[in-house]
């Protein structure tokens, strides 16, 4: 599978991962993070795991003992998140990235808006990013201290749904729009020192589309998703994007919202109710 990467910093390219680092990856216990975890332990990375459920990080941390690191959090809890790291006795000096995998999907069914659902999305999907960016801050920027010759990165996993509105993403959407800006604007204020990259991947085979009554195209195996993005980790990406043919058809829509929103969003949302 192909991958659409968008820009690369003009002298922030990194050079190819030789050497080993020391990730934080949250929401490693299932789908995309699990396969991603997996990978960078194959390449001899260290992971630090994170999830609410303990018991399936350790079992995932069992493939690679000494490399998959279990740090159980719930990434929506501002106080358990300011503490994280303090459960472990020896808690890591330095991030060379954090990877933002974390994340619930809810649907709403206008017109009842949900208000609970709404802000356990965002809490999960926008707050759950804030508060991890937190806690990583220093520890990537101790890692640029350490080597002033590599840049540390924040890699967020978006979506594609953020592009333009969709039926029922009234919560799920949203909040992958607001952490889309987030990181977008992170990546302003930290562009000499850190690297943001936004992923906004399509459909991909997990544990959570596998709720999705609807047609989903071009979708890929969370193996296929893992691989693209450790494909490009190291490279300084602005973003992103796969498939590459849900990536085109989607901009299509942004250029041509009389049509999307007039026709096909109304089709594609009578198709999810009738699902
Ligand atoms: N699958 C897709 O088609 C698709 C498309 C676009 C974007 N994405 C994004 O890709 C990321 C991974 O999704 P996935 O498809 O791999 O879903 P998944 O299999 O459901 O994995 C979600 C992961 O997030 C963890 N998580 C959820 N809420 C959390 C919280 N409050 N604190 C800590 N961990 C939490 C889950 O573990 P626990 O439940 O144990 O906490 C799990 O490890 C998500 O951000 C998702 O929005 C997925």
């Amino acid at each position: 599978m192909e991958c659409v990467q968008e820009g690369t910093i003009a002298g922030m390219a990194t050079p190819a991962m030789t050497a080993t680092r020391q990730y934080w990856l949250t929401g490693a216990s299932s789908g995309i993070g699990r396969e991603l975890a997996l990978l960078l332990a194959r390449q001899g990375h260290t992971v630090y795991v994170s999830a609410r459920s303990l018991p399936a990080l350790q079992a995932l941390a069992a493939n690679y003992p000494q490399l998959l690191l279990p740090l159980a959090c719930d990434v929506s809890n501002d106080q358990q998140m300011e503490q994280v790291f303090d459960c472990l006795s020896e808690p890591p000096l330095w991030l060379d990235g954090i990877i933002l995998g974390a994340g619930i999907c809810e649907y709403i069914d206008v017109p009842a808006l949900d208000g609970g659902s709404m802000r356990r999305v965002m809490d999960a999907n926008y707050f759950g990013v804030v508060n991890a960016c937190r806690v990583a801050l220093p520890l990537l920027q101790a890692a640029r201290m350490r080597d002033p010759s590599r840049k540390p990165e924040i890699i967020g996993i978006g979506s594609m749904s953020s592009y333009t509105g969709f039926a029922r993403a009234e919560a799920y959407g949203s909040s992958k729009a607001a952490m889309s800006y987030f990181l977008q604007s992170l990546r302003c204020d930290l562009q000499n020192e850190i690297a943001v990259t936004v992923v906004y991947p399509g459909f991909v085979a997990t544990p959570m589309t596998a709720q999705n009554d609807f047609n989903m195209p071009f979708m890929v195996s969370a193996t296929q998703a893992a691989r693209c993005i450790a494909d490009n980790m190291g490279k300084a990406k602005l973003s992103i994007h796969f498939p590459w043919q849900l990536h085109l058809l989607l901009k299509l829509a942004t250029w041509l919202p009389g049509l999307w929103y007039g026709r096909i969003a109304i089709l594609l949302g009578r198709r999810d109710k009738a699902g």
